[in-house]
Formats: C-alpha cells, sequence, structure tokens
C-alpha cells in the first residue's frame, strides 16, 4: 500500500469512505486534499454509523493520524462540531492535523454560495451551499483567508476587513442583501482558532515524513473525477481537483511518492445536483436504484439521480484519474434487475463516441449504446467470496475490468466491511 491515492471515479457518493475506511485499518495516516464539508461519508462499523464531511475517515482508528491538506477548505465551525460530535460517541479526535495552508470558509462564503445559486435561476449547479466554491474563488483571486491568518489576529483582521469592503458591496448592491461585520466575524474565528490551535501542523512536512519513513499513507479524495473542476461535466462540478493529480497539490507531495491510485465507482452510477448524465434513467428502473440503493446524499439529503454503468465515462476517469485499479461497489443493488446494461459508446448527430466526448454538448444529446447482461437473479449481499458470487455477477465484473481498462481489486455488496472483499487476479 505505501501511499495509495483512493479517488471517486464517477461523480461522487462511490463508497470512498468505506475503502479508505478499509485501508485504514492498515495505515499511518489518512489524508484529505481538497474539498471541504460538502463531502460525506458514511461508515458503518457494527452497529454504529459515523457520518463525516470533514475530518477523513482514518480517525476512527486510534493509530492513524488523520491530516487535512493544504488543498482542502476548512469551515472550523464544522470541524470543531465533528470533532465533539466524535468525542461524545468515544472516539478521540485529537490526532487530527490540519494545514496552515488550507483556507478557511467565511460565512460571506456560505451567503454567496446561495444567493448566487439563486440568481443562476434555472442554470443553478446544485451546489451543497457551504461555501466552497466562494472560498476556493477568494483562494485563486488571492484574497482567501488561510489557517494560518486567524493566529496573526493583525493580518487576520486586514484580511477580513479587505474582503468584506468588496464583498459587502456586492451583497448589498447586487445582491440585496445585508452586509456582514467585520468585529462580529473576527470574534467568532478568533474563538474558533483557539479551539484548533493544537491541531493546526506544518501538514506537507508530516506526510512527506511519513512517506520517507515507508510508512502507509492513504489520500482520501473527495467528491470524483467527473465533479473535477478540469476534467469535470464543468460547471456542472465542484471547485477543486479530486483527481489523483489533486493529492499532490493538496498536501505537498511529489508523483515518484505515489504507489497506487485506487478509483471507486459504483456498479451502476449516481450523481446529484445539475447537469449531463447520458445513462440517466428517469423510469421504475432508476427508481429501484435509487430506493434499492439508498441514494441519497450524505450531506444535504437529496435524492441521487441513477442510471445504467457508462463505461465511456469509467474509461475516461481511469485515464484522467491516473487510476491503477478499481473498488467496484453496491453489486448487490444490481441483483434486483433480470438485465443489465452497460454503456460501451454514445451516438449523437449521426457520430459514434467511443471516447468520452471533447464536446460536452454531446452528453446532452447523445444516446448511449448499451450492451445486456443477464443478471444473476438473486441476492448476493452476503456473499463474502468472489469465487461464491453466481457466475453472471463474475461476468459483470470481469467485463467493467475489461471496459475500464484496469484490474478490479475489491467487489462490495453491502455496507458492512465484511461485505467488501479481494477479486483474484
Ligand atoms: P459544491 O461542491 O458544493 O460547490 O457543489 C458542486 C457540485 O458538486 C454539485 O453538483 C454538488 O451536488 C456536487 N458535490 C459536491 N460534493 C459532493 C459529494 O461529496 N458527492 C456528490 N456530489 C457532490
Amino acid at each position: 500500500m505505501p501511499a495509495t491515492i483512493v479517488i471517486g471515479a464517477q461523480w461522487g457518493d462511490e463508497g470512498k469512505g468505506k475503502i479508505t475506511n478499509l485501508l485504514a485499518q492498515d495505515a499511518d495516516m489518512v489524508v484529505r486534499y481538497q474539498g471541504g464539508n460538502n463531502a460525506g461519508h458514511t461508515i458503518v462499523i457494527g452497529d454504529e454509523v459515523f457520518a463525516l464531511s470533514l475530518v477523513p475517515s482514518g480517525v476512527i482508528y486510534p493509530e492513524v493520524t488523520p491530516v487535512i491538506g493544504n488543498g482542502c477548505v476548512i469551515d472550523p465551525k464544522v470541524l470543531l462540531d465533528e470533532m465533539d460530535t466524535l468525542q461524545e460517541r468515544g472516539i478521540d479526535p485529537s490526532g487530527v492535523r490540519i494545514s496552515a495552508n488550507a483556507h478557511v470558509i467565511m460565512p460571506y462564503h456560505r451567503k454567496l454560495d446561495a444567493i448566487r445559486e439563486r440568481f443562476l435561476g434555472r442554470n443553478q449547479i446544485g451546489t451543497t451551499k457551504r461555501g466552497i466554491g466562494p472560498a476556493y474563488l477568494d483562494k485563486y483571486g488571492r484574497v482567501g483567508i488561510r489557517v494560518q491568518d486567524l493566529y496573526d489576529p493583525r493580518i487576520f483582521r486586514d484580511k477580513l476587513e479587505g474582503s468584506l469592503r468588496e464583498k459587502n458591496q456586492l451583497l448589498t448592491r447586487v445582491y440585496n442583501q445585508l452586509p456582514f461585520d467585520a468585529a462580529e466575524i473576527a470574534a467568532e474565528y478568533l474563538e474558533y482558532a483557539a479551539r484548533l490551535e493544537p491541531f493546526v501542523a506544518d501538514t506537507s512536512l508530516l506526510v512527506w515524513g511519513a512517506i520517507d519513513e515507508g510508512k502507509n499513507v492513504v489520500f482520501e479524495g473527495a467528491q470524483g473525477v467527473l465533479l473535477d473542476i478540469d476534467h469535470g461535466t464543468y460547471p456542472f462540478v465542484t471547485s477543486s481537483n479530486p483527481i489523483s493529480g489533486g493529492a499532490l497539490t493538496g498536501t505537498g507531495v511529489g508523483p515518484g511518492d505515489i504507489d497506487a491510485v485506487l478509483g471507486v465507482a459504483k456498479a451502476y452510477i449516481s450523481r446529484v445536483g445539475s447537469g449531463p448524465f447520458p445513462t440517466e434513467l428517469d423510469d421504475e428502473v432508476g427508481e429501484a436504484m435509487v430506493s434499492v440503493g439508498g441514494e441519497y446524499g450524505t450531506v444535504t439529503g437529496r435524492r441521487r439521480r441513477c442510471g445504467w454503468l457508462d463505461a465511456v465515462a469509467l474509461a475516461y476517469t481511469v485515464r484522467v484519474g491516473g487510476i491503477t485499479e478499481l473498488a467496484l461497489m453496491k453489486l448487490d443493488v444490481l441483483s434486483q434487475f433480470s438485465t443489465l446494461r452497460i454503456a460501451t459508446e454514445y451516438r449523437a448527430g449521426g457520430e459514434t463516441f467511443a471516447e468520452f466526448p471533447r464536446q460536452q454538448r454531446v452528453l446532452y444529446e447523445c444516446e448511449p449504446v448499451y450492451e445486456d447482461h443477464k443478471g444473476w437473479g438473486e441476492d448476493v449481499s452476503s456473499v463474502r467470496d468472489f469465487a461464491d458470487l453466481p457466475p453472471a455477477a463474475q461476468e459483470y465484473v470481469r467485463r467493467v475490468e475489461e471496459v475500464a481498462g484496469v484490474p478490479i481489486r475489491l467487489v462490495s455488496v453491502g455496507p458492512d466491511r465484511a461485505a467488501t472483499f479481494e477479486v483474484p487476479r
């Protein structure tokens, strides 16, 4: 394992938390590298269900150091609440380390996220309204506030006042909202800062040190490749880089430090929020995927849109995500169908697309070309060994492997940890 990046190979919600959690059993460090509390990880251990959004999944193991890297955006109140909740449930969060270079989500970021969505009307992105986009916008506009700024009250107030001069104009004059008060925000955030101080660190040095010592480090991606700001279905994407490259910029390690990139994909596909979705099913099959698969967002509770596995998109995410192996999740959800479909090409305007199209319009207009597979007609949720899967299910997995172009290392048939098992080579 030494250094493994776990990324979403679809539009997020693939089950990365579960896979990270599995790998974390043998890890020394689990590192988040992008996103913030727009992500949601549900981890089931025995009867306990843990829903985390910001703290890395590895926090549940005492020997794991959970790290929030510089590429993340941190809402300090959410982080503190999450750490308090963990503490109350008997999990010690004191090992958490936060990059001094990570950016801070401010109240005006959350406000702007919600208000801009409203202004976009029917073109809205369907964001989580957690302030993620506006926080990254300030980061790249070089007016963001970093974690380290909170520990220099003069710099913090300067930056905050500077930022509010512009933001308040925007809020009051363009969006017809009330302005924010710098002193009020400063008081609130300096309190958070005091509580977070013991956790702030030079995380690039920590992560580099762990890798240098040959320790096992898991980089935990949030969202998925198709939500990547550069390689996803822009503008219906998040504002960071969930691809494996994001793990390098988002933590400060080099490409030579990485040993494997494990992509996580569902045996079908889902997305929340707006944007193109070639294999989306607006019928009872899609509805059955939602109900049997429990396809509702961890963070916002929104119903996820569902459809057949899209191999064109999967081959693309394997390529741009730098994925070296896959975990195929929720195979059990497909047990209910007598015929399963995999989209192997798109057809649009008399053309056939075997590769993910360069022109995004095609994604809206295309008809997926499906190949049909016989269902296995029995419940597989209690299977614990690949060899015990019905032959049709094994064939389905092998076919996905073929179209994706990389080996499937793990298959999952249920929420329980034991329901994820290795695929023999
Ligand atoms: P934002 O990340 O809140 O700006 O939202 C941008 C887009 O990414 C929206 O379509 C969200 O629904 C989607 N998104 C953000 N985080 C997740 C996630 O963890 N899973 C699935 N979709 C997400």
